[in-house]
């Protein structure tokens, strides 16, 4: 098997920064497919807490190379900030690439993203304000400006003006808010040109070569499944296709070059941000998964919302993404609860559904149906054989197996590299 894709089955926040950081330690090539600085990805190495955020988390290797695809959007000064940290940290960073087709995240898109959530008032989507989904409009809109246009500052300076003369006109007539500088946009962004030109190249022949001959690429995805613009909870979604189905667009690489679609899926539930959430747990038990699990965005701080598992949409996830492996993570946080629950279906109006409504005037009045399962009270952290796990875990891992419908073939049960159990090779 030489490409794996690892995608977030739920809401985002599964852990997949640390499941990748595992497997790219023999990784070619490590491609991040879409989203840009709205994720957060976690990777402990030897205590050592690393957030990256734009950068692949196969960056802490060193070994393969690490590319920003097609399908990301970037912040160049947020990049150059994450590279500047990390090189402080004594890690390497020549080897991140970015594609010249990724597009770039303007300091107009940042300041739309703030004004129009503060215009929707109690209606907000609660992005994370990083000009991810205005980024994402005006590409759709085919009047972007990609990492290219910093390689010819000249057509760069031509784009930035026919933009920025628009979105000033939207923040003076529409938001009534101050207009943004032309000179102070082209001065920051002549200089993260020079910074970053270095860098910026068509990697699509090269993934594709690489694949073709057998070298091992990972595709890192952000967010997750139900953040998705086509499948998630719209309009509580992000503007991207966290799904397998963006590899393809993200990158440019075609379905039939992917061997095996790994999805990360937490123990539990988390999401940050507005929108439904039908296993939430607005509770003590809800208020205890945050402080053992230490849910607090790893981009905003904010606090995660927590509940238990939701089968519906782990099931889900699987069928939209084609999973092979699932990847369970935090399951240590789950040790000392007396029993556990896992969301089978939703009582929607008198009838159990067991596949998510489009309409989330249909989701915000489901009842979740739960199984309830024993819990145990071990600590779990220091193991590393599945056998040694306490039998109602090893019942809660099969149980979830049954429910989602695919093997649970790696159990994460700490932050750090190390503590992992591998059930299958990867
Ligand atoms: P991502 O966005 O999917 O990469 O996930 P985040 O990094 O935003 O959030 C996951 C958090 O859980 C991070 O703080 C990780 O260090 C931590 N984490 C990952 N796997 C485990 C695990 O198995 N157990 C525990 N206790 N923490 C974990
Ligand atoms: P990772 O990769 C969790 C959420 C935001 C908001 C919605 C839209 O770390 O799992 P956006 O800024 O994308 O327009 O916000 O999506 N969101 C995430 N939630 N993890 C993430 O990334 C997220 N990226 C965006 O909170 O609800
Ligand atoms: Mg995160």
């Amino acid at each position: 098997m030489a490409s794996y894709v690892v995608v977030g089955t739920q809401w985002g926040d599964e852990g997949k920064g640390k499941i990748i950081d595992v497997l790219a330690h023999k990784a070619d090539y490590v491609v991040r497919f879409q989203g840009g600085n709205n994720a957060g990805h976690t990777v402990v190495v030897d205590g050592e807490k690393f957030v990256l955020h734009l950068l692949p988390s196969g960056m802490l290797h060193g070994n393969g190379k690490c590319v920003i695809g097609p399908g990301v959007v970037i912040d160049p000064k947020v990049l150059l900030h994450e590279l500047s940290t990390l090189e402080a940290k004594g890690a390497k960073v020549d080897h991140l690439f970015i594609s010249d087709r990724a597009h770039l995240i303007m300091p107009y898109h940042v300041k739309l993203d703030i004004v129009k959530e503060e215009a929707r008032g109690n209606n907000k989507i609660g992005t994370t304000k990083r000009g991810i989904g205005p980024c994402y409009a005006d590409k759709i809109a085919r009047c972007g400006i990609r990492a290219v246009d910093l390689l010819d500052m000249e057509t760069f300076g031509k784009k930035l003006k026919i933009n920025l003369d628009e979105k000033n006109e939207l923040f003076t007539k529409i938001y009534n808010t101050e207009a943004m500088s032309y000179d102070e946009i082209m001065a920051d962004f002549t200089e993260y040109s020079n910074l970053l030109k270095h860098r910026i190249a068509d990697f699509i022949p090269e993934i594709n070569e690489a694949l073709d001959s057998g070298k091992i690429v990972m595709f890192e995805g952000a967010q997750a499944m139900m953040l998705d613009i086509n499948f998630g909870t719209y309009p509580y979604v992000t503007s991207s296709s966290p799904t397998a189905g963006g590899v393809t667009t993200g990158v440019g690489v075609a379905p039939s070059k992917i061997d095996r679609v790994i999805g990360v899926m937490k123990a539990y539930t988390t999401r940050v941000g507005e929108g439904p959430f039908i296993t939430e747990l607005n509770d003590e038990t809800g208020e205890k998964l945050r402080a053992i699990g230490s849910e607090f965005g790893a981009t905003t701080g904010r606090p995660r919302r927590c509940g238990w598992l939701d089968g519906v949409v782990g099931k889900y996830a699987v069928i939209i993404n084609g999973l092979t492996d699932v990847v369970v993570t935090k399951i240590d946080v789950l040790s000392g609860m007396d029993e556990l629950k896992i969301c089978v279906g939703y009582e929607i109006d008198g009838k159990v559904l067991t596949t998510i409504p489009a309409a989330i005037e249909m989701t915000e009045k489901a009842v979740p149906v739960y199984e309830t399962l024993p819990g145990w009270s071990e600590d779990i952290t220091g193991m590393r054989e599945y056998d040694e796990l306490p039998e109602n875990c090893k019942k809660y891992v099969a149980r979830m197996e049954e429910i989602i419908g695919c093997e649970i073939t790696m159990i994460s049960v700490g932050p750090d590299r190390t503590q992992n159990i591998f059930r299958k090779e990867f």
